[in-house]
């Protein structure tokens, strides 16, 4: 099987879940970021990642998938500093699912990625009032996503790909 593995990340968390997502992909595999990728054409499933922005996909992300995702077979990993358990986390996740709604989604994770203090700093000063209330998270984001979300990300991965194979 042939795979990739593309993230769009601006403070590294989503890259950190891309990474350990491709350790434990056995096959043809590639990873980069989502700027370098050309076309989904040719592989057997793109795991694509991304950071949740104003309770929605990164708008380059929603960008690159309705252009490039049309009839493609996909796995989505999200990060965000919410805690999984949020009650906005669902909706983050739909609004993900919307924006591949024209590809073959076969499986979707998330976790905590934590803020960095710079991004804090915007956020709070920002205009718009989602984004100052995710800087509220700041402190309890820290050293996100750790050991073991990467290993639920490895865990993901791995029952997307047998999942494909028993398909
Ligand atoms: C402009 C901006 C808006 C954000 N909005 C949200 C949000 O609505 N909900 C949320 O849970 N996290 C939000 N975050 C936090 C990021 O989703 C989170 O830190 C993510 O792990 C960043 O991933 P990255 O390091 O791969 O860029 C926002 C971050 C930025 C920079």
């Amino acid at each position: 099987m042939r795979f990739l593995v593309a993230y769009l990340s601006q403070t590294g968390n989503t890259r950190k879940v891309a990474e350990a997502i491709y350790e434990v992909l056995e096959g043809e595999k590639e990873i980069m970021p989502l700027s370098e990728v050309e076309s989904l054409e040719g592989y057997d499933l793109a795991f694509i990642g991304f950071p949740i922005h104003a309770s929605n996909p990164a708008a380059e992300a929603k960008a690159f998938l309705e252009e490039k995702g049309r009839g493609k077979k996909v796995a989505l990993f999200v990060t965000h500093a919410a805690p999984e358990d949020h009650e906005l986390v669902s909706g983050f996740l739909e609004k993900c699912k919307a924006a591949v709604s024209h590809a073959d989604l076969v499986g979707m994770f998330d976790c905590q990625g934590e803020l960095s203090q710079a991004v804090i700093d915007i956020l709070a000063k920002s205009d718009n009032p989602k984004y100052r209330e995710f800087a509220a998270y700041g402190p309890q984001t820290k050293g996100q996503p750790d050991d073991s979300r990467l290993e639920k990300a490895r865990v993901f991965a791995r029952d997307v790909v047998n999942k494909l194979k028993g398909t």
